[in-house]
């Protein structure tokens, strides 16, 4: 009755913003990321008749709390679908994801301990099963059961069956490369999820961003496809700036940028000006993540380490889904 799995997080190249269902995760538009080898949780699930509840321990310690009721409450989704079982599990997590570099350890959290948990439970689920299941821990984890590139299919129906991720493209298809940037100023006001709702439930720019969404997923596919990298970057870029947008007419408004943030766009526009194809993308925090070519890394980051106020600058490559170990 044991298991364990690594899972990988991802960076949304079209970004997840607005729930139409908050408690079974039903999104209000597709989705598409890339997954990053540099950034993974590895979790340990055991089921035992001996225990009276649920355990979680992160980095060998024990977790409580918010972050403890939302696995125990992920632990009872996966139970369910094992004719209900009644046993308890201890859950060991080691996280691979720097929190500083601002990527949502969420997404490989939830996808290594969805995977794990099936599998202790004697569960053998498909990877469409296992992204909807997933999909209930935290939105954005359902991409990281595939390896590659990962579109997140909103669906249409009520239940969510048909609310999962599916492959766009694998690991091999393509090296290109993420930079994550860190920043000193990390703090994060509002959650992803809080912002979500707030800009749904208030923006005037919610519509605007729901009705582009489909001409960006369609070109970008089409990019991939033909691994051009400037229209995935250019489309990544204004996709990610759309969504922030959304943020500012928010009742009351806000924003997850910080000075170094904008610093570190608009060195990254003054790349592509010196004829260096860098884009950038932005998740619900004020780190930066920084697209660009091999043959680029070197300078890409030299000058992203130059600029006032970056304390860190981790390199990523392409990602692999779900693995067991
Ligand atoms: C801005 O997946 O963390 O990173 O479903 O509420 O857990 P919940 O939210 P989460 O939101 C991620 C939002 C985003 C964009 C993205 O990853 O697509």
């Amino acid at each position: 009755m044991k298991a364990t799995a690594k899972a990988h997080t991802n960076i949304a190249l079209i970004k997840y913003w607005g729930k139409r269902n908050e408690d079974i995760i039903l999104p209000t538009n597709n989705s598409l990321s890339l997954t990053l080898d540099g950034f993974y949780t590895t979790t340990k699930v055991e089921f035992r008749d001996d225990l009276k509840r649920d355990l979680f321990y992160l980095n060998d310690q024990v977790v409580e709390g918010v972050q403890y009721q939302r696995v125990t409450k992920f632990l009872d989704l996966v139970r369910g679908y094992a004719q209900n079982s009644t046993m308890y599990a201890e859950v060991h997590s080691f996280n691979e994801v720097p929190t500083a570099a601002g990527f949502a350890s969420s997404a490989s959290g939830f996808a290594a301990l969805a995977a794990a948990a099936s599998r202790a439970l004697g569960l053998d689920l498909s990877n469409q099963e296992l992204s909807k299941i997933t999909r209930q821990g935290s939105g954005s984890a359902c991409r990281s059961i595939y390896g590659g590139f990962a579109e997140w299919q909103k669906g249409i129906e009520l239940d969510g069956s048909d609310s999962y991720a599916v492959p766009i493209a694998s690991q091999d298809h393509w090296d290109i490369r993420v930079a994550a940037v860190v920043l000193s100023a990390t703090e994060k006001k509002v959650s992803s999820r809080d912002g979500m709702r707030r800009t749904v439930e208030s923006s005037p720019f919610f519509k605007g961003w729901v009705d582009s969404i489909p001409e960006d997923l369609d070109q970008i596919k089409k990019g991939i496809m033909e691994k051009d990298f400037e229209r995935v970057g250019e489309i990544a870029e204004a996709n990610c700036l759309k969504m922030h947008a959304t943020t500012l007419g928010a009742k009351p408004p806000f924003t997850y940028w910080h000075d170094t943030t904008l610093s570190v766009m608009q060195t990254v526009q003054k790349m592509r000006e010196e004829g260096i194809p860098a884009y950038f993308t932005i998740d619900a925090g004020p780190n930066v993540k920084v697209l660009y070519q091999p043959e680029n890394e070197e300078k890409v980051q030299e000058t992203l380490r130059n600029i006032p106020g970056v304390t860190d600058v981790i390199l990523s490559r392409v990602g692999q889904g779900v693995t067991y170990l």
